[in-house]
């Protein structure tokens, strides 16, 4: 469903208290949290109705609403997989090992970056900093932080994770 966008009732009510934060005056400052209550509603993506629906809530432009939702990593203009593996790419997590974590991702689930595995549960990508440089090398699936990891240790949180799908 990605031709129409409307918050489900629930949502609904969740983006009005967001709206409630802040001032009637600068209601456009609630694009960030409001713009990520839709992507969860379609399960990690912002299809551009969605975007388009934002922007007619807090009455600014269509524009204004996409240029935020392109240019941050958290939001995602295409779908994703059920698990979305974000590895941080930065300096430190090089350092420390991203490329190899990176190349274990690739080898274990059959896909580059950029890609999402054909059973629809992985999507694979290279991120920026993720804040948690202290313990490198670092990768963020979902809304979880995996911290000191080896390539063993990321294959087997995503063996753990396909493993909870089955059952
Ligand atoms: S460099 Fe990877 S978390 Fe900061």
């Amino acid at each position: 469903m990605t031709d129409s966008f409307s918050f489900t009732p629930e949502n609904q009510i969740k983006a009005e208290e967001i709206l409630k934060k802040y001032p009637a005056t600068h209601r456009q400052s609630a694009l960030v949290p409001l713009l990520d209550l839709a992507q969860r509603q379609l399960q990690g993506w912002l299809s551009q109705p969605a975007i388009e629906a934002i922007a007619a809530f807090l009455e600014i432009p269509f524009l204004k609403a996409f240029e935020v939702a392109s240019f941050y990593s958290l939001f995602h203009l295409k779908p994703v997989g059920k698990h979305h593996v974000q590895i941080c790419g930065t300096t430190p997590c090089w350092l420390r090992g991203s490329d190899e974590l990176r190349q274990a991702c690739t080898e274990h689930l059959g896909i580059n970056l950029q890609e999402t595995t054909s059973d629809q549960l992985f999507t694979l990508n290279e991120v920026e900093c993720l804040g948690a440089c202290i313990h490198a090398p670092v990768v963020q699936i979902n809304d979880t932080i995996y911290e000191n990891l080896t390539p063993y240790t990321l294959v087997e949180i995503l063996k753990n994770l396909a493993k909870e799908e089955e059952s």
